[in-house]
């Protein structure tokens, strides 16, 4: 049994639907209260227990990487001025985490970012977050259980896990919609967040209309894989928005291999999106003067 030490963070798309803010400041480095929100992000993953990160990036975006590394001088000029334990607090990335960068070269959707990784995760099962999507660290304790749990799910049972969670009828077009066996169907009926479920998922639509959504569970943007996606991903075509679509190589998955989903506890905040990242931030801001 080998645990999930490996995570994939794509940051490599522009986010149009941040500007102007993210025209000249990378959309992962805009501030949700005190910190940028890959922050939180990189923080859930450590502390699910991930060692080693491969952010899949661009010439445009090397900001994020900069956020990641030492900043001797910075370092320096804080000590030589007493502020020691401000210096410390930027080099708050545990030693025996590292995080890389790759690029994806070409903006060829979700499915070809994952598969840029490959080079670094190698024959290594892996963890997928997508940095748009924050998880709550304030009120529950769940943020990082989420993706504990579902490493732990993989490691009993080889399926790999897609995090779901229940999203209003205007909202279904935005994300990839699980697609249940009908048992499952009364599981979810009552939206119990107090702890995670996981069961077979029959498949996802991307993007769908309303009329197409075959339910009301969305892919949240948490994932774990057992290494053949990779295969899949390097055999999937051009779909949804002309992209690489992961959604379609989990479907290939899904056809081989058992894929599960796992219900999610907690809260998320879209912060790829002006106005839900508006929200986020003043949840986050106001969390932390309350908190201070
Ligand atoms: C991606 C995925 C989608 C998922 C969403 C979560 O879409 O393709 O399945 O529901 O992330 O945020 P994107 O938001 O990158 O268009």
């Amino acid at each position: 049994m080998t645990k999930i030490t490996h995570a994939v963070i794509p940051v490599a798309g522009f986010g149009t639907r941040m500007l102007p803010l993210s025209k000249s400041v990378p959309k992962e480095l805009l501030p949700l209260g005190n910190r940028p929100a890959i922050h939180y992000v990189v923080e859930e993953a450590i502390a699910a227990g991930i060692k080693h990160i491969v952010l899949v990036g661009h010439a445009q975006k090397s900001a994020i990487e900069n956020y990641f590394d030492t900043n001797a001088e910075l370092d320096h000029q804080l000590r030589q001025k007493g502020k020691d334990a401000l210096a410390d607090s930027l080099n708050w990335l545990p030693k025996d985490v590292s995080v890389s960068m790759i690029r994806q070269g070409k903006a060829l959707g979700l499915g070809h970012a994952v598969l840029a990784a490959r080079p670094i995760i190698g024959d290594n099962d892996f963890a997928v977050l997508l940095p748009d999507v924050v998880l709550d660290p304030f009120t529950t304790d769940s943020q990082s259980d989420n993706l504990a749990f579902m490493i732990k799910q993989f490691a009993d049972d080889r399926h790999s896990q897609i995090l779901v969670d229940q999203v209003a009828d205007e909202d279904v077009h935005k994300y990839g919609i699980a697609k249940l066996s009908q048992d499952h169907d009364l599981a979810t009926q009552n939206d119990n967040t107090s702890e995670n479920m996981s069961f077979k998922v029959a498949g996802f639509v991307e993007k769908p209309s309303l009329d197409k959504a075959p339910s009301r569970l969305a892919v949240v943007g948490r994932y774990v894989f057992s290494n053949q996606i990779f295969d899949y991903l390097a055999h999937t075509t051009a779909s949804v928005g002309g992209e690489i679509q992961l959604t379609d190589a989990i479907d290939a998955l899904i056809s081989q291999y058992g894929v599960n989903v796992t219900t999610m506890r907690g809260d998320s905040y879209d912060a790829g999106d002006m106005h839900s990242y508006m929200q986020a931030f003043i949840y986050f801001a106001q969390q932390q003067l309350d908190n201070n």
